[in-house]
């Protein structure tokens, strides 16, 4: 990891978003880049939908890939270390930054060539439960020209930053205020896509404070 939790929540707090290289080891993140595409080859993602529980609908037009969600429990060793970091991240975040985050929801995201994902936030509900989006990416040697840029948006809306999803690379960010979008892929582009939640789930991934 090249920066420090201090600094983590200093950009989140300007900003909105902060980008942390190598937050895994390149064996490690090959590893689950392999299991990814294995489960992907296998046929176990799906389509992934748009908005709530209530109101899914999968529209290819707004979202093209496809997404598997990770268990917890998962025998993966790769995602098991995966999980551990999480889990410093998120008390590291709770401790400096009282953001009371209690879990973590993730899957596995696939873009078929020619997807994207329109502009959008990922907490759309006043009182949703997602705090931080936290992306991780998995391909190695992403290319200028493979695309899939993910495009953060700042507060006005209008200008942005693209950031290359290479492999190790961790992107956070607000879950109900900040824009973004993924840019068409011209490679089959992988990660793992996860939100920090401010309340417990039924599967307990990191497991912050016991639940009572
Ligand atoms: C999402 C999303 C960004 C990315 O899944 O909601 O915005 O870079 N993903 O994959
Ligand atoms: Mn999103």
């Amino acid at each position: 990891m090249n920066i420090s939790v201090v600094d983590i929540i200093n950009n989140l707090a300007e900003s909105g978003r902060v980008v942390i290289d190598d937050f895994l080891g390149s064996d490690q993140t090959r590893k689950i880049f392999t299991h990814a595409q294995d489960l992907n080859r296998e046929a176990h993602f799906t389509r992934a939908g748009v908005g709530t529980a209530h109101l899914h609908t999968v529209n290819k037009q707004v979202r093209g890939d496809s997404v598997f969600w990770i268990d917890p429990d998962s025998g993966n060793s790769a995602i098991q270390s995966y999980i551990e970091k999480m889990r410093n991240l998120i008390e590291g975040l709770n401790r400096g930054a009282f953001l009371g985050i209690k879990d973590i929801e993730m899957h596995y995201a696939c873009y078929p060539i020619g997807a994207h994902y329109e502009k959008h936030i990922d907490q759309l509900q006043v009182n949703g439960k997602r705090v931080l989006s936290a992306v991780f990416y998995l391909n190695a040697d992403w290319q200028p020209g493979d695309g899939g840029e993910l495009r953060i948006y700042d507060e006005d809306g209008q200008s942005y930053e693209d950031i290359t999803p290479q492999a190790g690379r961790l992107v956070l960010f607000l879950s109900n205020s900040v824009y973004h979008e993924v840019l068409p892929v011209n490679k089959e582009r992988y990660s793992i896509t996860g939100w920090m939640l401010n309340q417990y789930t039924d599967t307990t991934f990191v497991g912050i404070t016991a639940k009572v």
